[in-house]
């Protein structure tokens, strides 16, 4: 028998528990840095060095973070469902869980890219500098979606959430789109469980529970009813 397909849209805050920080939380990444110093192509044209900083020093959180209790257990999912994991993390953290069909709508810290060809990448496992380039001689950069740029990824993770019959949403406040969209694409027939220990300011949607749970214990309670009801 086919297994259920299962769609899991995460964001920073399954990545929270292993140390790495959100961006809309009190303290997070947006209350340190101004999204138009670091995030955007505007920035990049201002201030290279500033924006190559900003996520080498990313880059080096993740290097020392390890993945958590949620990431893992979406990973035994896999043994059960069909599963597709769309992140809007930049981090390797669903890679190492052992996730093994990820989508990350927004980018991999772990990688670097040309600037003149979006599609020459780059593994980077330290530092990108000004001067640092790609072999067409163009200066690299980080390999992350910035506000004001395509989401190449999101036709394919409309895609996969179309064909969803169990939508799991971990982590997000759901307010950057196109990536927030994702959860209205998922079938009104589709079972949708949302995780996070606050209610995200967003409109009723059907089918959909709330498990009010940080996902290190919201997640493998999650998983294991998942493997228990649909087995
Ligand atoms: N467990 C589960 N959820 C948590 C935890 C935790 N331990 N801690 C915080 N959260 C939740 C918060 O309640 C919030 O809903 O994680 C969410 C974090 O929201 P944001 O900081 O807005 O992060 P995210 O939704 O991933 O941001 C989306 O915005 O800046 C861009 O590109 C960036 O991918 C990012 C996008």
């Amino acid at each position: 028998m086919s297994k259920k397909k299962l769609v899991v849209l995460s964001g920073a805050g399954i990545s929270a528990e292993s140390g790495l920080s959100t961006f809309r939380d009190t303290g997070g990444l947006w209350a340190q840095y101004r999204i138009e110093d670091v995030a955007t192509p505007e920035a990049w044209r201002r201030n290279q060095k500033l924006v190559l900083d900003f996520y080498n020093q990313r880059r080096r959180e993740v290097m020392n973070a390890q993945p958590n209790a949620a990431h893992k257990a979406l990973a035994e999912l896999e043994d059960h469902f069909d599963v597709t994991v769309i992140t809007q993390n930049i981090d390797d953290l669903h890679e190492r869980g052992g996730s093994k069909k990820i989508l990350h709508l927004h980018g991999e810290i772990m990688k670097s890219r040309s600037s003149a060809d979006y599609q020459l990448l780059y593994e980077c496992r330290g530092e990108i500098h000004v001067g640092d380039k790609c072999e067409l001689g163009s200066q690299l950069r980080p390999h992350v979606v910035w506000f004001g740029e395509a989401v190449p990824m999101m036709d394919a993770a409309i895609e996969e959430t179309g064909q969803s019959e169990i939508f799991v949403v971990v982590g997000t406040s759901l307010q950057v789109y196109p990536a927030a969209g994702l959860l209205n694409y998922s079938p009104a027939g589709a079972k949708k469980f949302l995780v996070d220990p606050n209610k995200p300011d967003i409109m009723p949607v059907r089918n959909l529970e709330m498990i009010l749970e940080k996902a290190s214990v919201g997640v493998p309670q999650l998983v294991r009813r998942l493997i228990n009801d649909f087995k």
